[in-house]
């Protein structure tokens, strides 16, 4: 039987100590959820059932971590006022720490 010290690899420790298990399933909950950010309403997710598709998929690779928050955040910052996604951030909608436990199941997805 194994016992004692297991060597974790850096990357995967410090991936593990950046995005909990909790904050990506409550991102996941939220990104799915009809009544939270329903970012299926518009984009495929792997997982998703009848998600639309009037935006692109949500699939990797993400954006970097700043520009995929002001994606959430205000989309008009990345995309300008005709952008037809919500202002998750500046709305209301989400609260910031909501917006990076949605952007924590994002980079989980593989
Ligand atoms: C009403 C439709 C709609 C909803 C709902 C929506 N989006 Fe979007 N999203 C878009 C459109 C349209 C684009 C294309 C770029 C733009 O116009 O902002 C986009 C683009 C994106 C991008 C790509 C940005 C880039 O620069 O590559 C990401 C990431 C994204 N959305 C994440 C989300 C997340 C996360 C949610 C849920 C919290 C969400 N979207 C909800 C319509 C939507």
């Amino acid at each position: 039987m194994l016992s004692g010290i297991f060597l974790i690899p850096r990357q995967v420790y410090a991936a593990m100590s950046v995005a909990s298990a909790a904050d990506i399933a409550a991102g996941r909950h939220l990104a799915f959820s009809r009544k939270a950010g329903n970012c299926i309403a518009c984009h495929q997710i792997k997982g998703a059932v009848m998600a639309g598709d009037i935006a692109q998929p949500l699939q990797p690779p993400f954006p970097d971590r700043n520009r995929l928050f002001a994606q959430i955040w205000d989309a008009r910052q990345n995309y300008g006022s005709n952008t037809i996604m919500p202002p998750y951030g500046a709305n209301h909608l989400l609260t910031r720490k909501q917006i990076h436990q949605i952007m924590d199941f994002l980079y989980s997805l593989k």
